[in-house]
């Protein structure tokens, strides 16, 4: 694992979008992995913008997302399919037949799944996979539990996750209890990943991340084990590796 400290939100969205940047300039067809939540705001922001004023084209490349809510359709305010348009898709020209988000009001949901994972293979996997945290260490929505799946699947989602999420929502109660998420296997066949996290209230789950050892109770320790992984944090997760030793695995 690589970690690199940045000074803050922005420092780290940019040196994310930077990244992200290089990959697409370097294969321009670039299969990217993308998240949604308030971590990737800011490396959003700032792909538009080296879109606009930098002319970073993603004409050639394809985007498939890592989770969707189940029972929202695209067009609700707090689906991630309208997330994506909102914040990245409508301001920058990637083509719409290449845009992949799952469907979370798929009636026949095990063949829309199956379907997700054949589509990434079919587009020779993902080459860039971005990704946020959960507090209790999803990422996408592949929760703490005794097995993790593999494939792309439907899920129940924490009570925890579901208290995160509520502040997008008027109400805990109207948090969709249910999601459909890429599989740990989709995102470990990313040839780079890249994990963003900032802010005191994700330091205790990036040390716990970064320790050494793998639980399936912290899905994102899984990333220990493959050998692209960029890690970028603010300043204040730094600090508090510096302060709890965190450093020495990386
Ligand atoms: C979102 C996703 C989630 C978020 C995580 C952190 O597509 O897959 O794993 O990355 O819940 O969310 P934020 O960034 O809102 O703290």
């Amino acid at each position: 694992m690589e970690l690199l400290v940045a000074r803050d939100y922005e420092d780290m969205s940019r040196k994310a979008a930077e990244i992200i940047a290089d990959q697409l300039r370097s294969k321009p067809e670039s299969v990217l992995g993308l998240a949604t939540g308030s971590t990737p705001l800011g490396t959003y922001e700032q792909l538009v913008k080296m879109y606009r004023d930098e002319k970073l084209s993603f004409s050639e490349a394809s985007a498939f997302n890592l989770d969707e809510y189940y029972g929202l359709s695209p067009e609700h305010e707090q689906s991630y399919s309208h997330y994506m348009k909102a914040n990245l898709f409508r301001h920058i020209d990637i083509k719409p037949e290449n845009i992949h988000i799952p469907n979370g009001m798929a009636e026949d949901m095990p063949g829309e799944c199956e379907n997700y994972d054949r589509l990434i293979e079919k587009k020779g996997g993902i080459d860039l996979q971005l990704l946020g945290v959960g507090a209790n260490g999803h990422i996408g929505f592949n929760e703490p539990d005794k097995e993790l799946q593999v494939n792309t699947h439907l899920v129940r989602l924490t009570e925890d996750t579901i208290r995160a999420n509520s502040r997008f929502f008027n109400s805990a109660d109207e948090v969709p209890v249910m999601a459909v998420t890429m599989g740990l296997g989709s995102i470990m066949k990313a040839k780079r990943i890249l994990l963003l996290a900032s802010g005191s209230n994700k330091a205790e789950v990036i040390a716990r991340i970064i320790s050494g050892k793998c639980s399936t109770r912290l899905p994102a320790s899984i990333l220990q084990v493959h050998p692209g992984v960029t890690v970028i944090v603010d300043s204040e997760i730094g600090n508090y590796l510096k302060e709890t030793g965190g450093f020495k695995n990386v």
